[in-house]
């Protein structure tokens, strides 16, 4: 059984799958990056260059440490190179079907003693590790955006996952940099348990009328010190991806108290996800984001 990583593949390269990558490469780890989209594989490797090269120019980092970082990471396309690696990541699109699809197809190119991790916001880490053919090595590890400046992983044990399984995830953990919490497997875990009805909430206070984006992000932003706006929030984290956690809340906990708000459904069925399609509940193609309503 492995105890320690030391090369890691990450199944999406997404907003998510790409920051992971940027922060398990400068902490040493080989990575392969692997997404089914071409164009998304090359904007997740251009963004991780970009934000390093950020990092650089504040300091933060020194160009040799870049450079290392950029070379432990292989682009990859198809599943095939993941035949080596100790740990897959999976951080694929928030949608059950896709994630099962993913892991029946991964599971016959690993090593036997490879360990699976989900970065699922909210789905089950038990049913997820059912898609697998090794429950006991099949972990949720959830990263917060952006990857590289949240501290925060939630770490959720499946009802198989064994000790040994859970102590090398708390290692490598670590050995990022990051603080864990310990969830137990429930619907969306902590984090979004909280945060994402207060998010369902600010929309349906703009679908009622009650406020504009910009008065709605204002108020919370000046009146509950919250470093940014609840909308400006959703479009951060994509708003399918918010809407795919809400309808888990729903459906999982059987409670219309987390009923996904009908404008962020008609939002998502419009295709404006938020920042990663230049627009959600702000417009950003220009020079400044504008609000949409
Ligand atoms: N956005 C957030 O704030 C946030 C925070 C924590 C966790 N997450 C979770 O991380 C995961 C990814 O979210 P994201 O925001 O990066 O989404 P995203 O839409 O930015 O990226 C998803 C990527 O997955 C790729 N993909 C889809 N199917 C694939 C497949 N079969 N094989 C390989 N790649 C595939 C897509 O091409 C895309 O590049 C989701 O499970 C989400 O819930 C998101």
């Amino acid at each position: 059984m492995i105890s320690e990583i030391k090369k890691i593949g990450i199944i999406g390269a997404g907003q998510m799958g790409n920051g992971i990558a940027h922060v398990c490469s400068l902490s040493k780890y080989e990575v392969i990056l692997n997404d089914l989209d071409k164009d998304n594989l090359d904007k997740g490797m251009a963004t991780i260059q970009g934000n390093m090269a950020r990092q650089v120019s504040k300091g933060a980092i020194s160009e040799e440490q870049m450079q290392a970082a950029l070379d432990n990471i292989t682009p990859s396309l198809a599943l095939d190179s993941m035949s080596e690696v100790d740990l897959v990541i999976e951080a694929a699109t928030e949608h059950e079907e896709t994630k099962r699809k993913i892991f029946s197809a991964v599971t016959p190119i690993l090593r036997p003693e490879a360990l699976i991790a989900s970065n699922t916001s909210s789905l089950s880490i038990t049913r997820l590790a059912a898609a697998t053919d090794r429950a006991e090595q099949f972990i949720g590890i959830h990263f917060m955006n952006p990857v590289p400046v949240m501290k925060l992983i939630e770490l959720v044990r499946g009802i198989a996952t064994d000790e040994n399984t859970f102590k090398t995830a708390k290692q490598f953990a670590d050995n990022l940099g990051k603080t864990v919490a310990v969830s137990e497997d429930f619907p969306a875990f902590m984090v979004n348990r909280i945060l994402l009805p207060m998010i369902n909430e600010a929309v349906y206070t703009l679908y009622e009328g009650v406020g504009n984006v910009q008065s709605i992000d204002t108020a919370m932003r000046l009146g509950a010190n919250h470093p940014m706006g609840p909308l400006q929030l959703a479009d951060f984290i994509g708003l399918d991806t918010c809407l795919s956690i809400m309808q888990v809340l729903y459906e999982g906990l059987a409670d219309t108290k987390y009923r996904p708000c009908p404008l962020l459904v008609k939002y998502v069925e419009a295709g404006w996800l938020g920042r990663k399609s230049q627009r959600g509940f702000y417009d950003y193609r220009g020079e400044v984001p504008i609000p949409t309503r």
